[in-house]
């Protein structure tokens, strides 16, 4: 597959008309919920970037940014990235990433951001490990009333936000391909880890919140779309992490890397400058 794989910028209104089928397919968002074609005609002619990844000739997926303001720093916002069900596994999302380096590097930039929902764990392997983002903010219920962005009914839209500094020695050495050697941290403090209960389901245990350590794990679920006929656990897991998440930010810690296995792990380092000044973590609620 590799070599029938092409990226390249889209501006043609008929090309931005295909991106309203992939949301369809890859969401199955009603209409009321899509990114509309005049967004990306105006985005892309205004700063933003609307990046294809083409099979052969055929559109398989796209990732769309646009020019953002972080903390008063010029970067810009990663809103959307998908890649049609049949091609995905095959490195298309990873080489949309790259291209969206190298295209927002080239606008003078260093920064690039997007918010992802943090119990789906191959996106946080995508956004952390293989593509060295980190993240400190934590939105609480950010996309509020969207039953589409829910992951069950009543379970609020909490959203991490990626911070991705593109010319950042770490970046530019994933950008290479050149991952570190997996290590074994299980032997690492935990925020919280999973607990098997007598009727088989996987609950998070109680959220330590006393932790000093450098460095610390915080587990999550592996595949969150199994828990679907159990908004419980999804809502027991999302609250647990959410704790863990708003209290370790607050005191410097940042998650820097996850690790994808049987049982997945976000990993928290504290860093020299980590956290954001006091009322400057996000949106008010
Ligand atoms: C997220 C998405 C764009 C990734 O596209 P893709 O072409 O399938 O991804 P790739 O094959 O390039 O894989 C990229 C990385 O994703 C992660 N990943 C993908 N499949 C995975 C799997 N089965 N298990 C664990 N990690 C996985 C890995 O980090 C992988 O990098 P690696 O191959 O170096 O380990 C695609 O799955 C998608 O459209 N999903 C639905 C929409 C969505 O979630 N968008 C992103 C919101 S933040």
């Amino acid at each position: 597959m590799a070599d029938r794989i092409s990226i390249r910028k889209l501006t043609d209104k008929k090309e931005f008309s295909r991106l309203i089928d992939i949301q369809r397919v890859v969401w199955g968002h009603p209409d009321l919920d899509l990114t509309p074609v005049h967004q990306f005609c105006i985005s892309s002619f205004m700063g933003g970037l609307v990046l294809g990844a083409f099979v052969d000739e055929e559109l398989a997926g796209f990732v769309y940014s646009f020019p953002a303001i972080f903390h008063g720093k010029f970067c810009h916002h990663s809103h959307l990235l998908a890649v049609l069900p049949q091609f995905q596994g095959h490195g298309l999302g990873k080489k949309l990433k790259w291209a969206q380096r190298r295209e927002v590097m080239k606008l003078g930039l260093d920064l690039v951001t997007w918010t992802f929902d943090p119990m789906q764990s191959r996106n946080a392997n995508l956004n952390f490990h293989t593509l060295g983002g980190i993240c400190r903010t934590y939105l609480e219920d950010f996309y509020g009333e969207t039953p589409q962005l829910r992951l069950g009914p009543g379970i609020p839209t909490d959203r991490l936000l990626v911070e991705w500094p593109i010319r950042s020695a770490r970046v530019q050495k994933k950008a290479q391909e050149k991952q570190e050697k997996a290590l074994d941290l299980s032997f690492l403090p935990k925020a919280v880890e999973g607990l098997r209960e007598e009727d088989g389901s996987y609950r998070p245990g109680p959220v330590n919140l006393k932790l000093t350590a450098p460095v610390f794990l915080a587990e999550t679920v592996r595949e969150v779309r199994a828990l679907k006929e159990r908004p419980d656990l999804i809502a027991s897991w999302q609250s647990a992490l959410r704790e863990v998440f708003k209290h370790y930010f607050r005191r410097g810690y940042a998650i820097i890397d996850f690790i994808f296995g049987e049982q997945c792990y976000y990993l928290l380092k504290k860093l020299q400058d980590g956290a954001f000044p006091a009322g400057k973590t996000g949106r008010k609620k």
